[in-house]
């Protein structure tokens, strides 16, 4: 259980730098900014203000230069990651959204976590048909341009796999946010309600289920009841204002607002309604939940309540040293809004409220922010969200109690990460 993925160098600022920028406020007369924060004082000289760069003095690219935007070279570091040990071989595999390099709610498109069962189909949209069919009254066959006259909603969605945390289901294991917490990301969709079409072919009254099926080797697919499938499901063409990325699904996938990331077929190629559900493999031997008694729980759809510490975390040391500290995150529900963000400096002790900043929107992530003046000791950083319904978020003992040792989906218990004295983060379990 203890093992760890490889450690990239670049996302973990060395102690070296961590020294250097203590000494930096030592050097200089340092002035106390924000709650004993330093910076350097008139007339010293700072290279950064007194040395003359290059880009001070000669003309940059132009904008030819970069048709589609990349973002600088200095924020290389900030990319998906996998863990090699966990799968096979990275064609059914999974890799994570950096969470600790993100602010506000949005997820940006290149940084969407990927999971794939097949690896990642390139499709073609002029041959691409999204197919209704099954218990319907008239079976309909669309092209992308028939997707896309019919009227289109903007909606921002959280998704989140089911599996993510699993690996923490027994205990601490991942080093970081990014593996223990990025099978998540939060975008904007664009796309057409799948009521809307269902509608247009008509769902006989028989019709109870539908069956979403993606067009990647996989063929992957998921029975949903046709409650929700008349309720926000979307089929969406476009992620945060343009097209899918490929990884997402391209041309075409299905949101499933809530409900967990298996259920969201990229690729869509079908739906059939029918009277009950299929029994695939993916609702049977996969996103069940082994109880105690040896029995499986199915149809767990709704992601429950659940929040992360984004920074400071183990990819994400503090480096400024001791005085006033921001500790941020995000939370979400698949059951609605958040109303509530605590977070704890000792382990679960003592609670104090978040602010919540940036839209708050149902099944969307949510931005928390906690600033204290941290007095260099070492902290069990915790944090705790309530939704709307009312749900908390549980302690993992908690989870424990009630579902046993044998689960890996649907782990939203509260994490900890223990604060050294010098800034770093681990992953550790208190409660
Ligand atoms: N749809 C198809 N067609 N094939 C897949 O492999 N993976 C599912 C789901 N939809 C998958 C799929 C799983 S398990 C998850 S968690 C989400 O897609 C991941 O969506 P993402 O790759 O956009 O993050
Ligand atoms: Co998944």
């Amino acid at each position: 259980m203890s093992k760890q993925p490889q450690k990239d160098k670049n996302f973990v600022p060395s102690r070296r730098s961590f020294l250097q920028g203590g000494l930096t406020a030592a050097g200089g007369a340092a002035v106390a900014a924000i709650g004993g924060g330093a910076a350097l004082a008139a007339g010293t000289p700072d290279p950064a203000i007194t040395e003359l760069k290059d880009w001070n003095q000669y003309s940059g690219p132009g904008v030819d230069a970069a048709p589609y935007g990349v973002p600088s070279p200095f924020e290389a570091h900030v990319v998906r990651r996998d863990v090699p040990w966990l799968t096979a071989d990275p064609i059914s595999s999974i890799n994570f959204t950096p969470l600790h390099e993100l602010d506000g709610i949005i997820t940006p498109n290149g940084l969407c976590f990927e999971r794939h069962h097949s690896g990642v189909a390139e499709v073609d949209p002029a041959e691409h048909r999204l197919m209704i069919n099954g218990l319907v009254d008239k079976p309909l066959v669309f092209t992308m341009q028939d997707l896309m006259r019919f009227p289109r909603e903007n909606r921002v969605y959280f998704l989140e796999c089911a599996a993510n945390s699993g690996m923490e289901w027994r205990g601490a294991q991942l080093n970081g946010c990014q593996f223990t917490h990025g099978m998540l990301h939060n975008v904007m969709y664009t796309g057409v309600r799948l009521r809307t079409l269902l509608e247009e072919a008509g769902v006989k009254p028989s019709g109870k289920w539908i069956l979403a099926e993606g067009a990647d080797a996989s063929g992957m697919g998921r029975s949903i009841p046709i409650e929700k499938a008349l309720d926000d499901c979307l089929v969406a063409f476009k992620m945060n204002g343009e097209a899918l990325r490929p990884e997402q699904g391209y041309p075409v996938r299905l949101c499933v607002p809530g409900w967990e990331g298996n259920m969201w077929v990229k690729w869509l190629r079908r739906i059939e309604v029918g009277d009950k559900p299929w029994q695939l493999r993916e609702e049977t031997s996969k996103y069940t939940d082994l109880m105690p008694d040896g029995r499986a729980r199915r149809f767990t759809w709704a992601m429950d309540v659940k929040s992360v510490i984004t920074n400071p975390s183990p990819q994400a040391p503090i480096t400024h040293g001791r005085g006033h500290t921001i500790i941020t995150g995000v939370a979400w529900s698949g059951h609605g809004k958040i109303k509530r963000v605590d977070v704890s400096i000792d382990g679960g002790r003592n609670w104090q409220h978040a602010r919540i900043d940036g839209p708050s929107l149902s099944r969307s992530l949510h931005r928390f922010y906690y600033e204290f003046n941290w007095d260099g000791s070492p902290l069990y950083l915790q944090s705790r969200a309530i939704d709307e319904q009312g749900y908390v978020q549980p302690t993992k003992d908690a989870l424990r109690a009630a579902r046993g040792d044998n689960s890996i989906y649907h782990n939203n218990g509260i994490q900890t990460w223990y604060l050294k004295s010098n800034g770093e983060a681990e992953n550790v379990e208190v409660s």
